[in-house]
């Protein structure tokens, strides 16, 4: 952690290049935003209750839309068109996922995701769409039970994936009880957002705090590969309807990816501290410009930083470092998320690659 300041200092400097305004706002805003849903009555209603399928992209999009629209007052005070708004950054991630292919089905057993097939599915197989669904459906229901979008908290239930449904929370209440310091923390964050005195930085603090605990809460259960479907949150269930394979092959779900990419993500989490550390503004031209130095499409095994060909760059440069904090992160076991054999394969890959820097 000694390494943090001067890390933090050559990331967010990277990020920070190019700053010139966009002539149009517009531009910026992540894939498809203008064909998503933009307000809760786009969605289906059904017992006076909103149905969302998550696991449809444009539909996981338009609950960033009504996000950002009804957050769109709080942020008036800082700059027009919502610029300033702060959550920006969580669609913003997400249209680049779905950009770079990352939201299709990594192990290919479907043709969700792909071009060839149903573009529009978010497969629950994919490391980043899961992640990504806490970072939208918490955030999302935290603010209805806010009170932000003017509806009452049993009047939103998300639609499950079609398997590992007991991973994931659906509506206020059960995410409530599955997740009560995070959604707490997202909570938090909300009422900072609704008082008029509050600042800039205060607000950029408590987001933050609510998306790294996201994160710490939520990531176990997509890397422990001996944890059984039903997780920390329901230790006594046995019910396994929908569930169609055996749960140490569905639970891991770094081995669908490369090394590569795999050891992107892994760093991607430790960066992510750090970012949040600095309490990086996540508004939506600094998140555009930040997002230029992320790798433009899944990494494969012969991907070697900073010597890929078809990235510019800055993005070359961006993964270098990425893999340099996720090594580093890795000789100090500062998360300690790996399991010894994997770790030790995984290392020896990476000293190869980017030289050991323990
Ligand atoms: C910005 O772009 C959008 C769509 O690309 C267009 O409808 C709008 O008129 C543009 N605004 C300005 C000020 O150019
Ligand atoms: C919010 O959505 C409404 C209805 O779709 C729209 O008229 C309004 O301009 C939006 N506000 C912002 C700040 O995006
Ligand atoms: C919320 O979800 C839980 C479990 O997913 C379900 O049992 C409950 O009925 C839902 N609550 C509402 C208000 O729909």
């Amino acid at each position: 952690m000694a390494f943090l300041p001067s890390w933090v200092c050559v990331l967010v400097g990277c990020f920070s290049v190019s700053l010139a305004g966009p002539s149009n706002l517009s531009d910026l805003e992540p894939p498809l935003w203008k064909d998503s849903p933009g307000q809760l009555s786009d969605y289906r209603v059904e017992n006076s209750m909103y149905i969302i399928n998550p696991w449809v992209y444009l539909e996981r999009m338009g609950m960033y839309k009504i996000l950002l629209n009804q957050t769109a007052r709080y942020f008036a005070k800082f700059a027009p068109e919502n610029e300033q708004n702060i959550l920006w950054g969580l669609p913003l991630q997400y249209g680049w996922q779905y950009r770079t292919g990352r939201l299709a089905d990594p192990t290919r057993r479907t043709n969700c995701g792909y071009e060839s097939g149903d573009l529009m599915c978010v497969s629950v197989d994919s490391w980043w769409a899961d992640l990504n669904y806490f970072l939208c459906s918490l955030p999302f229901l935290a603010a209805v039970d806010s009170g932000i979008m003017g509806i009452s908290s049993d009047q939103v239930n998300l639609l499950p994936p079609p398997k590992n449904q007991r991973k994931f929370c659906y509506n206020v209440s059960s995410c409530h009880s599955s997740f009560p310091e995070t959604m707490s923390k997202w909570n938090i964050f909300y009422q900072h957002l609704q008082s008029p005195f509050s600042k800039f930085d205060d607000l950029l603090k408590y987001l933050w705090t609510a998306h790294t605990s996201t994160l710490a809460d939520t990531i176990k259960s997509f890397e422990d590969r001996d944890m059984d479907e039903s997780g920390k949150h329901h230790p006594q269930q046995t019910d396994t309807r929908a569930e169609n394979e055996t749960p140490h092959i569905l639970t891991h779900r770094y081995d669908y990816y490369s090394k590569t990419e795999a050891h992107f993500e892994r760093s991607w989490v430790v960066a992510v501290e750090y970012i949040a550390a600095v309490h990086f503004p996540t508004t939506l031209i600094r998140t555009y410009n930040f997002q230029k130095g992320l790798p433009p499409r899944i990494l494969v095994t012969t991907d070697v930083a900073p010597f890929i060909n078809d990235f510019t760059t800055f993005q070359n440069v961006v993964l270098l470092l990425l893999n340099m904090l996720g090594n580093m992160d890795k000789s100090t076991g500062y998360l300690c998320t790996e399991k010894p054999n994997e770790y030790s394969s995984h290392l020896e890959s990476s000293s190869r690659d980017y030289g050991n820097n323990s």
